[in-house]
């Protein structure tokens, strides 16, 4: 990685969340899950980490979050681990939806009713079904495991607050469950499987760990700092695609036009990303624009992407 590239990043990232932090007056923190509504409303923080494990970090990045959609990029590599390509693309498509994330009107209007992609919440329901494990609990522990090893080990934890929230406010995941299992879509006890969804979607994250989890994407699945794979090129380079097409909602063309590097959002304001074969990237802005991706985070991965010169378009 050139030195100059790294100075740059030292010197400029603060400069740039400072030029930032103004977009998050026009968002919103995201309320329909009300436990989130609580994250401070212009916050925003990036860390940056190089492969030989250097962290550039600017902000508010010692801000602690959940990981909500952005999860769904690590379930999708274990289903397939778990299943292989052919038993996943029979339940999940490949395509984008121009839709809501939480949207189900496609799985009745669209043939064969099964989810447009992995990544929006009925796509993401039916890949959680997907998990092996003789039991919910062994589900939850193998999903949280896989975090543990792609964070380097480091604990990691649910915010217990707002799994209840999303269990008491799920109504709509409910019933996109539903609907999915009334189509032989998805298989198993739809409360089980929501209660593993939300387990992942409610794990505690900060930006360090997102970067290193974008990190090992963007060496193909290899940790560069010990060189072991820990997931499998194939499957990685799968995640990575949707990523691109599919990771910032129905606002993904734009952010590939913008950015254009692969980046998964979350509702709490988080943004996974990378720079392929060189940086992983995370983001936390929880202030929401009206796709729900981050305003701010938004607006400062276009500035660092454009002044590194980074897109890979
Ligand atoms: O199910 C939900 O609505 C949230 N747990 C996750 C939503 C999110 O981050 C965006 N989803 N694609």
């Amino acid at each position: 990685m050139s030195n100059k590239q790294l100075d740059t990043l030292r010197q400029s990232l603060p400069s740039w969340v400072e030029a930032s932090i103004p977009c998050s007056a026009s968002g919103k923190v995201a309320s329909y899950i009300p436990e989130l509504s609580k994250a401070p409303h212009d916050a925003l923080g990036i860390t940056i980490i190089a492969p030989d494990g250097e962290l550039i970090s600017a902000g508010d990045c010692s801000q602690v979050f959940t990981l909500q959609s952005i999860s769904k990029v690590f379930t999708l590599i274990l289903a397939l681990m778990d299943n292989g390509e052919e038993e996943v693309f029979k339940r999940v498509g490949m395509e984008p939806t121009g839709d809501n994330f939480n949207s189900m009107l496609k799985l009745e209007l669209v043939r064969p009713g099964i989810p447009f992609n992995p990544f929006i919440n009925a796509g993401a329901i039916t890949i959680t079904s997907l998990i092996h494990g003789r039991s919910m609990e062994e589900k939850s522990q193998r999903i949280l495991d896989l975090f543990h090893i792609l964070t380097s080990q480091k604990e990691l934890s649910y915010d217990i607050d707002v799994f209840n929230s999303e269990l008491e406010s799920g109504d709509l995941n409910r019933s996109i469950a539903y609907f999915l299992k009334g189509n032989q879509v998805l298989i198993g006890d739809v409360d089980e499987v929501l209660d593993i969804y939300f387990k992942h979607c409610s794990i505690l994250v900060q930006c360090a760990d997102l970067a290193r989890m974008g990190l090992i994407l963007a060496f193909d699945g290899v940790d560069p700092l010990t060189g072991n794979r820990l997931l499998p090129k194939r499957y990685v380079q799968i995640a990575k695609t949707f990523m691109t097409t599919c990771g910032m909602y129905n606002a993904s063309g734009e952010f590939a036009i913008d950015v254009g590097l692969p980046a998964k959002s979350g509702v709490s304001g988080g943004i996974l990303s990378l720079v392929p074969g060189s940086y992983g990237i995370g983001v936390i802005g929880p202030s929401l624009n009206d796709k729900g991706n981050s305003q701010a985070g938004v607006h400062l991965l276009e500035t660092v992407s454009k002044q590194m010169n980074w897109s890979m378009f």
